[in-house]
C-alpha cells in the first residue's frame, strides 16, 4: 500500500513527517510522491496563521470528495490543526479517519490499526505537561547529508499572538544522552550537517531546572567526530546569553548563522506581544553576536499589523531592519488565532493596511538582502550539495551562512559533497557561482 504525506509549517513538522513516514513503513505503507496513487494520505498541518490552516483544510476537503468515490482511501490529519481542532475536524469532514496531535504521532501504527478494525474515525490529541519524545532518533526515510534533530518540544513563552503553546504544550527537553546518541546515528548514516530544533532552544534544560544547558549541549554535539556543520533554530532574544554567543567564537563547526525573530521594532508593540525584551535589548544582543562572530548572518521573523500597531510603531520596525541589516527576513501579516490573548485585543488593523505595511517592509528588506548577497560577489563560499539546481547542469546547496547557492561545475559533483564555489552573482534569493 502507498502513503502520501503533505507537510505544512515549520521544520519541527518536517521532522515529525520523517518520523510519521517511518511509522507508516512499519504499518506496511510505502511512501509515494504522487498523491493520486496513495491508499493513505496524511496531512501534517500547521496552525500558525489562518492561511496555513486554510490550505490544509482545503486539501482535506478535496480528499473527502475523492473518498466518496474511493471509500478505501484512508485520510489522516496530524500536526497543530489536529491538536487544536480535534473532534471538530471529524464533525466538519466525516471522511477523516484519524486526527492525531503532535505528541501522539509516535503511536500512529496502533491508532491506524484501531481505525481499520473498527471502521470508525478516531481522535488522538492528548496533550500532557511532561511529554517524553520517544527515542526514534535514527529513523529517517532516507540517508541525508543534512538532517533536523528535535531537542525539545513545546513552548512556555505565551507571546500573545502565538498558538504554539496551545498546540505543542509545555516545554520539555530531551535528555542530552538521547540527543547525542541520535546525532551519532545520523552521522554514522552519512549526515554531516545537523540542525537542532526547538521552539525556543535557549530554554533547553530549564524544565529540568538546569540553567544555560543549551550552550553545554551545543558544545557536546559539536565535538562529535564527523559533524562538519552544526546549526540550531529558533531562539527567543530574551534568553540569548553571552555563553551562547561565545559558542560562535569557539566552535569551528558551528555555522555563522543566527535566526533571531524580532517580531516588531516598537517597544510598545513588543510589550503587547509579551516578548519580554525591548528594542534596545534586542539590538544589544545583535551587537553581542557580531562581537563574538563578525561574519555572522542574522535572519529574523517580523509581524506587521499587530492589533494597535500605529504608524510610528511600524516606522520603528522599518528603521530596525535597516539598522540590523538582516541577511533575510520572513515577514507576515498578523493573523488572529483562536484562543490566543491578542485575538481579543482592541485595535485590529484592516487587511488592506496590513498588506500595505507588509509590501513596504518586504521591499525594504529585499533591497537589504540583495545588497548583502552582492557583497559575496567575487568571494568564495563553501557549499554542502543538496541536489541539482534550477537550470540544467547546475547544483544547489547552502553556504555556511545558510544562503542558497546555485553553481556550475566542470568536474563530477555528488549530493553530500562540500564544494568551494566562487560567487559570480548575488541575486535576491540566492547566490550564483562556479565550483573552484
Ligand atoms: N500571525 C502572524 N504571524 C505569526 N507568527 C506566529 N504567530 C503569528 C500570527 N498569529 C509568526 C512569527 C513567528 C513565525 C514562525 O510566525 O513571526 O516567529
Ligand atoms: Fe506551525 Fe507552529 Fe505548529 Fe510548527 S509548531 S507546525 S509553525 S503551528
Amino acid at each position: 500500500m502507498n502513503a502520501y504525506i503533505e507537510t505544512f509549517g515549520c521544520q519541527m513538522n518536517e521532522r515529525d513527517s520523517e518520523i510519521l513516514a517511518h511509522l507508516l513503513g512499519r504499518a506496511a505503507y510505502q511512501q509515494t510522491s504522487t498523491i493520486d496513487d496513495a491508499d493513505l494520505v496524511l496531512i501534517n498541518t500547521c496552525s500558525i496563521r489562518g492561511k496555513a490552516e486554510q490550505k490544509a483544510m482545503s486539501l482535506l476537503g478535496r480528499l473527502a470528495i475523492r473518498k466518496k468515490k474511493e471509500p478505501r482511501l484512508k485520510i489522516v490529519v496530524a500536526g497543530c490543526v489536529a491538536q487544536q481542532e480535534g473532534q471538530r475536524i471529524i464533525d466538519r469532514v466525516p471522511q477523516t479517519d484519524l486526527v492525531i496531535g503532535p505528541q501522539e504521532i509516535y503511536r500512529l501504527p496502533e491508532y491506524l490499526d484501531k481505525v481499520v478494525r473498527s471502521g470508525k474515525s478516531l481522535v488522538a490529541n492528548d496533550l500532557v505537561d511532561r511529554f517524553k519524545i520517544p527515542d526514534l532518533g535514527h529513523v529517517s526515510p532516507a540517508p541525508a547529508a543534512s538532517r533536523f534533530l528535535t531537542i525539545m518540544q513545546g513552548c512556555n513563552n505565551f507571546c500573545t499572538y502565538c498558538i504554539v503553546p496551545y498546540t505543542r504544550g509545555r516545554e520539555t527537553s530531551r535528555p542530552v544522552a538521547d540527543i547525542t546518541a541520535e546525532a551519532r546515528k545520523m552521522i554514522d548514516s552519512g549526515t554531516s550537517e545537523i540542525t537542532l530544533l526547538g521552539q525556543n532552544v535557549n530554554s533547553y534544560g530549564l524544565d529540568r531546572g538546569e540553567e544555560n544547558a543549551f550552550p553545554t549541549l551545543l558544545r557536546r554535539v559539536a565535538s562529535l567526530p564527523g559533524l562538519r556543520r552544526l546549526r540550531f533554530t529558533t531562539s527567543n532574544p530574551k534568553d540569548l546569553s553571552p555563553t551562547l554567543m561565545a559558542c560562535f567564537r569557539d566552535l569551528d563547526n558551528l555555522c555563522p548563522w543566527f535566526h533571531l525573530p524580532v517580531q516588531s521594532g516598537s517597544d510598545r508593540v513588543l510589550r503587547r506581544m509579551n516578548r519580554k525584551y525591548s528594542r534596545r535589548e534586542y539590538l544589544d544582543r545583535v551587537a553581542g553576536l557580531r562581537d563574538a562572530c563578525p561574519e555572522i548572518a542574522i535572519t529574523t521573523d517580523i509581524i506587521v499589523g499587530f492589533p494597535g500597531e500605529e504608524e510610528p510603531d511600524f516606522a520603528d520596525t522599518m528603521r530596525l531592519v535597516q539598522t540590523v541589516g538582516y541577511h533575510s527576513a520572513y515577514s507576515f501579516k498578523y493573523s488572529p488565532r483562536p484562543g490566543t490573548v491578542a485575538a481579543g485585543f482592541d485595535g485590529m488593523i484592516e487587511e488592506e493596511e496590513k498588506s500595505r505595511r507588509l509590501a513596504l517592509l518586504q521591499s525594504r528588506q529585499n533591497e537589504i538582502t540583495l545588497a548583502v548577497n552582492r557583497g559575496y560577489e567575487g568571494g568564495e563560499v563553501e557549499v554542502l550539495v543538496e541536489g541539482t539546481g534550477r537550470d540544467p547542469g547546475q547544483w544547489r546547496g547552502h553556504s555556511r551562512h545558510n544562503v542558497v547557492v546555485n553553481f556550475t561545475a566542470d568536474a563530477p559533483v555528488a549530493v553530500g559533497d562540500y564544494c568551494r564555489v566562487r560567487v559570480v552573482q548575488g541575486c535576491m534569493n540566492s547566490l550564483r557561482g562556479e565550483k573552484i
